[in-house]
C-alpha cells in the first residue's frame, strides 16, 4: 500500500466520501499486490519464451512500413549465442555471395554497441538525407548498407545510447533509408537477447534466421535456444553455418581442429536443419575483414548457403515487401 493512502486514511478529517474511495483504491492496491505476489518468479527461459510470444504477437499488427520509395523482397537476420563468433563475417560473406548470382543485396548492421559491417566493406560514406529518405551507403560491388557508424561524426566514437534510443534508430534504418530493388536484405544482429535484437524481430519482417556457432561453444544449447525463439515467433531457421571449423596447416595441408570434432551435423540433424557450411580459421579472411576488402574472399565454404537461400525464395510466389 502506498504511504500517501496509508497517511490519508490515518489522517481523519476527510469527507465520509472520500474516505470511502479512498479504502476502496486500498483494497484494489492489495488485491493487486496479492495478484503480483501469486505470480510464480519465471525462469530465464520461459521469461524469453514469452518475450519471443509477444514478439509474434506484435509481428501480426506490424505497422512500422518501410519507406515509401523502398522495394525489399526478403529479409533474413544472422544471428548467434554469443559475440565474436563471426556474425558479421557471415552477414557480410552471405552478402558478398548473393551479389555475386546477380541479386540486388543490403545490409542492416543491428549492432549498435560493436558496429563492423562499414569497415569489413571499406565503407565511409556518411548517411544523407534527401528528399525521398535516408540514401544508404554502397560498397564497390554495389552492397546497400546502413550501420550506426554512418550517422556518427567519428566512427570510433563510442554509442553510449540508451536501449529506447537505438531502438528507434533501428526503427529508422527500416522507415526511413531508401532500400532500392533489394532481393536479399542481411540484417547483422547484435549477440545475446536485449532490448535491440528482439525490436529487430519486431520491426522487420524477417523471413528467416541463419545461426552461426563456433565449436567450442555449446552448440546444442545455443542452437536449441535459437529454434525454440524461432518457432514461437514463426519464423524459419534456414540452417546453421559454423565458423572456425578447423585451420588449414600452411605446411603439411593437414586440417587441425583447434577447438576439438565438430558436432555441428549431428546438432543440425536432431533438430532437422541443414548445416549451411564450415568456415575454417582462415588469415586471408581476417586481414580482409581488417583492409575493408570481404569483397574480394575466395572459398566456396558458403555456396551451399547461397544456393539454399536462393531457392528458398521463389520471387515469382512471394510478392516484394513494401508494396
Ligand atoms: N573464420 C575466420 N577466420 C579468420 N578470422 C575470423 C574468422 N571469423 C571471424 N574472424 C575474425 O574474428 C573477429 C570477430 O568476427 P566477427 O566480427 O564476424 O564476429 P561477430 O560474431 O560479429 O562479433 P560481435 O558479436 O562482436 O559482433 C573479426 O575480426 C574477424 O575478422
Ligand atoms: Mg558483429
Amino acid at each position: 500500500m502506498s504511504e500517501d493512502l496509508k497517511n490519508g486514511l490515518a489522517g481523519g478529517g476527510l469527507e465520509q466520501e472520500q474516505a470511502a474511495e479512498l479504502e476502496q483504491a486500498v483494497e484494489q492496491e492489495q488485491t493487486e499486490d496479492q495478484e503480483q505476489a501469486a505470480e510464480p518468479e519465471l525462469t530465464e527461459e520461459e521469461k524469453e519464451a514469452k518475450r519471443a510470444e509477444e514478439i509474434k504477437q506484435l509481428r501480426k499488427l506490424r505497422i512500422d512500413n518501410p519507406n515509401h520509395f523502398s522495394f525489399v523482397k526478403s529479409v533474413i537476420a544472422v544471428v548467434s549465442g554469443k559475440g565474436g563468433v563471426g556474425k558479421s563475417l557471415v552477414t557480410a560473406m552471405m552478402s558478398v555471395l548473393m551479389k555475386r548470382k546477380g541479386y540486388q543485396v543490403s545490409i542492416i548492421d543491428a549492432d549498435f554497441t560493436g558496429p563492423s559491417i562499414p569497415r569489413m566493406f571499406g565503407v565511409k560514406d556518411k548517411a544523407i538525407y534527401n528528399q525521398f529518405g535516408i540514401v544508404p551507403g554502397k560498397s564497390e560491388s554495389g552492397i546497400q548498407m546502413m550501420s550506426v557508424n554512418m550517422i556518427l561524426d567519428n566512427e570510433t566514437d563510442p554509442v553510449l545510447w540508451r536501449g529506447s534510443v537505438m531502438n528507434s534508430a533501428l526503427k529508422q534504418f527500416w522507415t526511413e533509408v531508401v532500400w532500392r530493388d533489394v532481393d536479399f536484405m542481411f540484417v547483422d544482429m547484435p549477440p545475446g537477447t536485449g532490448d535491440v535484437p528482439l525490436t529487430v524481430f519486431q520491426v522487420l519482417p524477417i523471413a528467416g534466421i541463419i545461426v552461426v556457432a563456433s565449436p567450442q561453444e555449446l552448440v546444442s544449447m545455443v542452437v536449441s535456444k535459437a529454434v525454440k525463439m524461432a518457432e514461437i515467433m514463426d519464423i524459419p531457421v534456414i540452417g546453421i553455418v559454423e565458423n572456425m571449423s578447423y585451420l588449414d596447416c600452411p605446411d603439411c595441408g593437414k586440417q587441425i581442429k583447434l577447438f576439438g570434432e565438430s558436432h555441428i551435423d549431428e546438432i543440425s540433424s536432431q533438430y532437422q536443419l541443414s548445416t549451411l557450411g564450415k568456415i575454417p580459421i582462415d588469415t586471408k579472411l581476417a586481414a580482409l575483414c581488417d583492409s575493408g576488402e570481404i569483397e574480394k574472399f575466395e572459398g566456396n565454404w558458403l555456396d551451399k548457403a547461397a544456393e539454399v537461400i536462393s531457392k528458398v525464395w521463389d520471387f515469382e510466389k512471394s510478392p516484394p515487401l513494401g508494396q
